[in-house]
């Protein structure tokens, strides 16, 4: 009787809960009505206010998401996050190539004036890359338009613009309201590439392309904003410079911030958010990482959009064995979704995908995205070169708080050639990931999965898979059934 009145006032220190990895879990599948894996929405909140067509966002490192990965990822549906480990410069710049992609309204678009000559037109298509410009005078009135066409059997380089241009009485063009239909109704009437917007008094307020319109109507799902251009997140840290960078990332369009430090759940990163959302507090912002429903909650009270879950799943992450710091991410998913919930803030889980399978484990377990490094580090659209290594192709990926990202940290943070590196908190470390082609083939690969997955739950949107999962624990035993077993190599 004494034992257990002293263990009741003195509980067992070693009765620890259980943490569970995307691994130890399966999905118990499910009657299902859905007829063909088509027939489900991957439709999903991406934070409070902004939902996008796929559940999938890269992951804001410098070995995976800059403007081509952020570009290829909103087209498909989902989003690319900026990352931060450049200058503030840099950054910008690949938030505005993203930007400018399909820029179907082209609010400042280039122009020449008549008294200008082919020289001119010549040296402003060597600087932009761009063909064709609106000609205007002095006041911004429309006078014509200039295009390869108009230039290209011309010898004498000195000849004025206003001699060899389309002039206005012949121009088609339209209003600053015009829709994206009837653009495309003008551009295959017409058969013309360029469409100049004019106000009443014949100014020239913005012009759309017949290219951008393509690039529009061929990626239907893709994540844009209201004027047509692509999504685009970038990341931001808490100390330092964050909030110029923070200014500066929203006056250039940044869809999303991420501030995104590795221990969220901490007074610098909760302080540094509600900074953050008082000085904008119409900013989408998602905060992170974190692992545990206090963590979610505090970021939730400090003005988070949505929040990022993930301690040391990460491919390249050493957290768990440098700091002894983490939550296996099935676990740590199913416990921050949970503790989110009531709030309706969405819930991102960060790392540690390795499958098709993994994807659909988070979000049965209640997360609305999924952020990927590792599989989308290998593809073409990561910044990087493929390397060649014993007749098999790598791309290199290092994670954030590696050795090598410090040391490039330092480096951009300073001008001094002779650094002590010293104090480097090395929680992260750098490999060869397999070269994997296209972004959208990797992409697609698990998509379908995902579809698949959904289709054993009997989940039509994301929402019901959260809705209708039943997890089963599974042993090491039911892990190797489940990977291919008994088959020679060929
Ligand atoms: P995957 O598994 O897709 O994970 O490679 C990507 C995520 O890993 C996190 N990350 C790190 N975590 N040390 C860490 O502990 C690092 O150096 C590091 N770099 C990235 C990050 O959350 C990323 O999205």
């Amino acid at each position: 009787v004494k034992i257990c009145w002293l263990l009741s006032i003195y509980p067992m220190k070693n009765e620890f809960p259980l943490g569970l990895s995307y691994d130890d879990v399966l999905l118990e599948p499910k009657y299902s009505v859905i007829k063909s894996r088509k027939n489900v929405s991957l439709r999903t909140d991406l934070t409070k206010n902004i939902e996008i067509n796929l559940p999938i966002v890269s992951a804001n490192m410098d070995t995976v998401t800059e403007s081509k990965m952020a570009i290829t990822l909103a087209q498909m549906g989902g989003i690319g996050i900026i990352h931060r480990f450049t200058t503030l410069e840099r950054q910008i710049e690949e938030i505005k190539k993203v930007k400018r992609f399909t820029n179907y309204i082209i609010d400042n678009p280039f122009t020449l004036f008549p008294e200008q000559t082919i020289n001119d037109y010549e040296e402003l298509t060597a600087d932009t890359g761009i063909n064709g410009f609106p000609v205007v005078n002095k006041n911004g009135i429309l006078m014509g338009i200039v295009t390869r066409r108009d230039v290209a059997f011309q010898t004498n380089k000195n000849k004025t613009i206003k001699e060899v241009m389309t002039p206005q009485p012949k121009l088609i063009t339209a209003k600053p309201g015009i829709s994206l239909e009837e653009a495309e109704n003008l551009f295959s009437k017409h058969r013309i590439e360029k469409l100049p917007l004019v106000d009443k008094k014949n100014k020239l307020v913005g012009l759309i392309a017949a290219k951008d319109i393509r690039k529009t109507i061929s990626f239907p799902d893709a994540s844009r904003d209201k004027r047509g251009q692509l999504l685009v997140g970038a990341a931001i840290g808490v100390s330092g410079d964050f909030m110029e960078r923070a200014e500066k990332l929203i006056k250039n369009h940044a869809d999303i911030l991420v501030l995104d430090i590795a221990h969220g759940h901490s007074a610098l990163a909760i302080e540094a958010l509600k900074t953050l959302k008082k000085k904008f507090p119409k900013q989408e912002v998602i905060a992170g990482n974190v692992a545990t429903p206090e963590g979610v909650k505090d970021l939730i009270k400090a003005g988070a959009d949505a929040v990022k879950i993930g301690v040391g799943p990460g491919s390249a992450c050493t957290t768990r064995i440098v700091a002894g710091a983490g939550v296996p991410q099935l676990s740590a998913v199913l416990n921050c979704a949970a503790a989110a919930k009531k709030s309706g803030v969405p819930i991102m889980a960060d790392g540690g995908i390795r499958y098709p399978a993994d994807v659909v484990k988070a979000l049965a377990a209640g997360a609305t995205t999924v952020m990927i490094g590792n599989l989308l580090a290998g593809t073409d659209e990561a910044p990087g070169v493929i390397i060649n290594k014993s007749g098999r192709r790598y791309k290199f990926y290092r994670g954030m708080a590696s050795f090598g990202a410090n040391i490039s940290r330092r480096a951009l943070d300073t001008n001094d050639d002779n650094l002590l590196y010293d104090n480097l908190m090395i929680e992260g470390t750098e490999g060869l990931v397999p070269y994997r082609g296209k972004a959208q083939e990797v992409i697609d690969y698990l998509l379908n999965g995902l579809r698949s997955g959904m289709s054993y739950n009997n989940a039509k949107t994301i929402k019901d898979l959260s809705k209708n999962a039943k997890f089963i624990r599974i042993t090491e035993n039911s892990l190797k059934e489940s990977h291919p077993h008994d088959l020679e190599k060929t």
